[in-house]
């Protein structure tokens, strides 16, 4: 089937998709994190607005929309002003047949009804990492019933993970009681870094360090492999 991956970061959602045999392309904006889905999987992805991009040709779409606003008039201001819209409202009236739409769980219940909230433990014994999957898709066998929290494993990865194990609890790292390599990082969220990963592209100017962070967020905002790929598997 061809999927269009929009917001595909570093790849790692459409390498889920690619492993239940899917055609898949991504749409990414982020040039930095473009560079790296192009050493994920097939590679096949393109730098582009996802928002602008002609879908009619795809038979599904997976969206992970970033939680912020999206305005064609303006970038900056009060978010509920009549030029924003939102990325996720956008992506939830994509009228494919088969669409998944994928974004954390908010504070508020309410906030929440638009979708079906996953723990990724259900997929894998890897994490606790609870996210809402909204839209319209055949529901994937599962390795066990929902919980919030298996107390026997660490929290969800998250995109800072390179900060250590300050105070906050819902951290992986604070669980471990220590700073996850980019490798664990990487085997939580159900693949291995891509050793050229490690090579900033030609055009990168800051430091080593900077890039180092650069991997951590795009592994932690990123979707485990092992869970698109269950939902994949439902239309292999
Ligand atoms: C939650 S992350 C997606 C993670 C990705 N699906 C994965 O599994 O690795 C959201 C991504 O959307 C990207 N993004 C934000 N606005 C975008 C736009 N208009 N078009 C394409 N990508 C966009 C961000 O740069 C970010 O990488």
């Amino acid at each position: 089937m061809k999927i269009a991956v929009l917001f595909d970061g570093a790849g790692l959602a459409r390498l889920g998709l690619e492993l239940a045999g899917h055609d898949c392309t991504g749409y990414e904006l982020d040039p930095n994190k473009h560079y790296l889905s192009k050493m994920v999987g097939s590679g096949n992805c393109i730098l582009a607005d996802a928002t602008k991009v002609d879908l009619s040709n795809y038979s599904a779409i997976w969206a992970s929309p970033p939680c912020q606003w999206l305005s064609s008039a303006r970038t900056q201001g009060n978010p509920k002003s009549d030029f924003a819209i939102n990325y996720l409202d956008w992506c939830l009236k994509l009228s494919h047949s088969i669409l998944w739409v994928e974004n954390i769980v908010q504070l508020k219940t309410e906030a929440n009804f638009w979708g079906k909230v996953y723990n990724a433990a259900q997929f894998a014994n890897l994490q606790n990492r609870n996210r809402i999957i909204g839209g319209r898709y055949r529901i994937p066998r599962l390795l066990k019933s929902y919980k919030k929290i298996y107390s026997d494993l660490c929290p969800c990865i998250t995109a800072t993970e390179y900060k250590g194990c300050a105070s906050d609890k819902r951290r992986a790292s604070r669980w471990y009681g220590r700073r996850l390599t980019l490798d664990e990082c990487a085997y939580h969220q159900g693949f291995k870094v891509p050793r050229k990963w490690l090579l900033p592209p030609k055009n990168w100017f800051d430091s080593d360090i900077k890039w180092e962070y650069q991997l951590y967020e795009a592994i932690g905002n990123g979707v485990p492999v092992y869970m698109t790929q269950k939902f994949g598997e439902e239309y292999s």
